[in-house]
């Protein structure tokens, strides 16, 4: 029978825990002489190089990259497919950015065609960037969950995806019903839940454009189906919370409307989570709730400072997110890059292996999904990429006076964006090369 197995040779790194828990030098695990093996899409090996291949068959495939880092694919905890043609849209914070941009764009999905265009477009550019997977928001139409899913399949990535739910508040265009927006998130549930490496995640835009009808009907989603992702924004901007105060003046601040309809739990992201007091980390905790970190998003909406110390203090899951469109980078190490100074105007250090915890494995535990990705374990799912340490001149000389790991690596993370990712590895098959 012939072989399947193939090797890659290069540096390899990945995380094994959050160093907030472990510390810095249990968090990682580094081979400086590595090799990865692939078996039938799943890792099947990792170790120094020469130790390994004494005892694989000596024709075995082996690739090797010069000055190249291995990592597990990176995973964006929050983006917005339907926001890649108004990225970088000018001027507003939020609530006017929803309005004047991004209402307009999403409508746009009510033809298939826009929909399977832009889903190549965009998974396309989430591998150029080595993000293998992510946590998607569609639009209203369940035609753009079906583009998007279909898109994904083909390529045979871990993804997920929902139908966004959204019956008030919003132009009449883009709205559905308590009624129909049930109906549309199961009919989409029933078709793409669990179809190869995808899964469904009940979709409300956000509190202010959800009825409480409407709530409980994503409630009783989530309890009618296993393994459902609950994927929604939260206290992201002051303007937005005050909205929700005045909307739901019966509930106890913003997470308590979710808590109230049922939507939180092990599989509930909240993107933002910027102006959170610690009655809502306590809940988020106790309900192991994540929250997706978005930076270069907050920076750009003037949203906020996220307070990643209040989180590891309440033992809070965390992952990255871009939010594209209101993200402005795909590219999960400028989202460090831009993690690393909301930091710094806190008065906090951002490790470069905390940074990777969050890109890789806190990203995967965020999502439930850190037995199949999130790090180079034998027995994950392939998924990986290879960083090209010498990927624009500048970041080739700085290498040259970078003196340890921590060193390159921060050097990586800082300047280092989708020139960096020479290529990428979906269930052991390259689906991104760079020239
Ligand atoms: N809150 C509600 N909708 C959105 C959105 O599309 N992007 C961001 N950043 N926040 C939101
Ligand atoms: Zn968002």
């Amino acid at each position: 029978t012939q072989s399947t197995i193939k090797a890659y040779r290069a540096a390899i790194l990945d995380s094994l825990g959050d160093p907030a828990e472990l510390g810095i030098p249990e968090s990682y695990r580094y081979f400086e002489d590595g090799l990865l093996v692939v078996d039938n899409g799943q890792i099947s090996a990792l170790g120094n190089a020469t130790d390994l291949l004494k005892d694989l068959p000596a024709d075995i495939d082996v690739t090797e990259y010069k000055d190249a880092l291995i990592t597990p694919g990176f995973i964006d905890t929050h983006i917005h497919y339907p926001q890649t043609g108004m990225i970088a849209s000018y001027g507003e914070q939020l609530l006017d950015w929803l309005e004047n941009y991004t209402f307009p764009a999403e409508h746009k999905f009510i033809d298939p065609a826009h929909a399977e265009e832009v889903s190549d477009i965009f998974l396309t550019e989430l591998l150029r960037n080595g993000t293998t997977t992510a946590l998607v928001f569609g639009t209203v139409h369940p035609q753009s969950v079906d583009a998007f899913f279909s898109c994904a399949e083909k390529r045979n990535l871990r993804m997920i995806c929902g139908k966004v739910m959204m019956d008030r508040n919003a132009p009449e265009t883009l709205t559905d019903t308590a009624e129909s927006g049930y109906e549309e998130s199961k009919a989409l549930i029933e078709r793409w839940h669990g179809k190869g490496r995808l899964h469904y995640a009940v979709t409300p835009r956000f509190a202010p454009t959800s009825t409480p009808e409407q709530l409980t009907a994503a409630g009783q989603l989530l309890q009618e189906y296993d393994g459902l992702y609950m994927h929604t924004h939260l206290s992201e901007n002051k303007n937005e919370i005050e909205w929700v105060k005045e909307l739901f003046p019966e509930q106890n601040g913003y997470l308590d409307v979710y808590d109230h309809h049922n939507l939180l739990g092990e599989r509930s992201v909240f993107a933002h989570g910027v102006h959170l007091c610690d009655d809502e980390c306590k809940r988020l905790a106790e309900t192991d709730s994540a929250i997706a970190f978005c930076p270069t998003s907050n920076l750009f909406l003037g949203s906020g400072l996220f307070n990643l110390p209040k989180m590891e203090q309440h033992k809070i899951k965390v992952g990255l997110g871009t939010d594209v469109g209101a993200g402005t980078s795909f590219s999960i190490l400028q989202t460090i890059n831009e993690a690393y100074k909301v930091m710094q105007l806190q008065g906090e250090k951002l490790n470069p292996f905390k940074s990777l915890y969050l890109a890789t494995l806190g990203g995967a535990k965020a999502l439930q999904l850190d037995e199949q990705v999130g790090n180079l374990e034998p027995g994950s799912e392939a998924d990986f990429v290879v960083l090209d340490y010498n990927s624009t001149p500048l970041m080739g000389y700085r290498m040259a006076q970078a003196k340890s790991l921590e060193e390159r690596l921060f050097v990586m993370m800082t300047l280092g964006d989708d020139r960096a990712v020479k290529e990428t590895f979906a269930m052991g098959q390259s689906v991104f090369k760079r020239d």
